[in-house]
């Protein structure tokens, strides 16, 4: 078992943003509102909510969003990702996420998940994305 720690300040930061994120998903598909946020290597937070598209699978994931607005801001490295969503069945990244989040992040990077209620979960990225392929596999031996 993993041990991932993450202060309490930059959890609230992380859970408020996505929340506020999720708040201005354009879901009107699914209607299905996924709010993310990233915490970057200089602190700060960076939140994507889902957009969806009429041609569905052009619709992109609130952590795409979050991880595309860290790097528009200069943020080249992911410490930590929440994913917001709501309801019974807690709200885990695809598995074009964890790819797309193993790009920024380590195998010990957090990921927390939270409901309407709170943060419920926490994994490693390696938990969820097991024996990844990532830019180091590119570098030449
Ligand atoms: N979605 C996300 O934004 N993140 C996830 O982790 C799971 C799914 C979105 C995609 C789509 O807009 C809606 O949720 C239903 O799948």
């Amino acid at each position: 078992m993993a041990i991932i720690t993450l202060g309490d300040e930059p959890q609230r930061a992380l859970l408020q943003a996505a929340r506020a994120a999720r708040l201005n998903a354009y879901a009107p598909y699914s209607n299905f509102r996924v709010g993310a946020a990233v915490l970057d290597e200089q602190g700060q937070v960076h939140a994507g909510c889902n957009v969806e598209n009429a041609a569905y699978p052009q619709g992109v994931c609130a952590e795409a969003a979050a991880l595309s607005a860290m790097v528009l801001a200069g943020g080249r490295r992911a410490t930590a990702l929440l994913v917001a969503g709501e309801g019974p069945t807690l709200v885990t990244p695809c598995g074009g996420c964890r790819q797309k989040l193993r790009e920024f992040a380590a195998p010990d990077t957090p990921v927390l998940v939270a409901d309407g209620v709170g943060v419920q979960r926490w994994f490693t990225l390696d938990e969820l994305l097991p024996h990844s392929f990532g830019p180091e596999h590119l570098k030449p031996a």
